[in-house]
């Protein structure tokens, strides 16, 4: 009977938010979700988003049909070009299967059940998580029935990389192990790999034959430069590497409840790389019919109107800017409103992170002092969401901080 259900927990990350939306103080500051405020605090919707919502509406021909079950063509194929490269071989070749999703999270989804159903299915498949990593990572894939552990990643006293925490730890995992990694943007840290960090990585991921799994959420977000965020992912695909990516429209496009976005299945360079890819096109297309028949349309038909038309395009890379630029700035003004203040430790790295995310290092105890004293609420690992700073709160958020660092 239904009485055997217990009760499960609260999503920490959405129940916070509400949390914020509950609390009636005029100061309160919502650090929670990753999605991006204007200086007034208040949800962006992206000019050139505004302009291609406009001609779709206003375009004759637009219906609500079904989409195919691999989702919009024009879409899936942007979308590799804008991941991968507009000249990466891989497309050429054909040795990529993309399959629209429902957003990131679908993407994440829809790869670890492929995993879960075709990887080593009589051996060791574990999938490896940074410490920390975006949370949904850990259930959805142990609901797909694939076990995991986490590699370090986060060095608590530096507050930066731990490089060799990772790399020691990788090079200790199982022969084939799938490697799951933040293309860009880590999210919680806001701490990334360098070019020869990565170069480092790959090669050993190489030696011991493990699959790497990509996340990206926030390429154009992270740096403003778009091949800049996606230079990891190009790096390991002209590195030969069978993988997979899952890439979200949410942030970069501000299509967070539209629900875009895509994975992307890149076979090795082999002269049977394109039936390959025609079988597991095939898998996918089951999995994606069981389980949502064929994706929501109206984010893609978005995305697609911008990445297809070298104008719109262009005029999103401002938008981006504009994005990413803003946080730059709550970064510069947040680090040196806490040197002013001369708040005990060394904030250094609100600045050295980037992204949407920073990691502030601070602590739990200070974290709920934040809350129940300044109603300002983030996440009880430290992780702010940059994007809910701006001219109007920095300052109140630094004394905040400053008094729960002295508490
Ligand atoms: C976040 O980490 O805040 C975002 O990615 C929102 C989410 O879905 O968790």
């Amino acid at each position: 009977s239904a009485e055997v259900v217990p009760q499960a927990p609260e999503d920490a990350l959405f129940g916070l938010a509400a949390a914020f939306r509950r609390d009636q103080d005029p100061n309160k500051v919502d650090l929670v979700i990753g999605a991006y405020r204007d200086n007034n605090g208040k949800p962006w919707v992206l000019p050139v988003v505004q302009k291609a919502d406009d001609l779709i509406r206003s375009d004759p021909n637009t219906n609500h049909e079904y989409l195919p079950i691999a989702g919009l063509a024009d879409f899936t194929a942007a979308s590799q070009k804008l991941v991968l490269g507009g000249d990466s071989p891989a497309i050429k070749d054909q040795r990529v299967a993309s399959f629209q999703t429902v957003s990131g999270t679908g993407a994440v989804h829809l790869g670890a059940l492929f995993l879960s159903k075709f990887y080593n299915p009589n051996t060791h498949r574990t999938a490896y998580f940074s410490d920390p990593t975006w949370p949904n990572h850990f259930q959805i894939f142990s609901n797909v029935g694939l076990p995991y552990k986490t590699y370090p990643y986060f060095h608590k006293e530096t507050r930066s990389l731990d490089f060799d925490g990772m790399y020691s730890n990788i090079q200790g995992a199982d022969e084939g192990s799938i490697v799951v990694l933040h293309a860009c943007a880590h999210n919680p840290t806001g701490v990334d790999l360098t070019q020869d960090q990565w170069k480092r990585l790959a090669e050993l991921i190489k030696q011991k034959k493990h699959f790497p799994f990509f996340d990206t959420a926030y390429q154009g977000f992270a740096s403003g430069d778009l091949a800049r965020d996606g230079w990891a992912i190009r790096y390991f695909v002209e590195q030969g590497f069978e993988l997979c990516i899952a890439q979200s429209y949410a942030k970069n496009f501000g299509l967070y409840g539209e629900r875009a976005g895509c994975f992307h299945f890149v076979t090795s360079p082999s002269s049977d790389a394109s039936s390959t890819v025609s079988r597991i096109a095939s898998q996918l297309a089951i999995l994606q019919r069981s389980e949502i028949s064929n994706p929501p349309a109206y984010g893609a038909r978005i995305a697609s109107k911008v990445l297809n038309d070298p104008e719109l395009f262009a005029q999103w890379e401002k938008d981006l800017k504009t994005m990413s630029g803003r946080i730059i700035d709550m970064r510069k003004a947040l680090r040196n409103k806490l040197e002013e203040l001369g708040t005990p430790g060394t904030w250094n790295h609100i600045t050295d992170q980037i992204g949407m995310f920073s990691f502030t290092g601070l602590t739990e105890k200070q974290v709920l002092h934040l809350r129940d004293e300044s109603h300002v609420y983030m996440t009880k690992n430290g992780r702010i969401s940059m994007a809910g700073l701006n001219t109007s709160n920095v300052d109140y958020f630094a004394k905040a901080v400053d008094k729960a660092v002295r508490s």
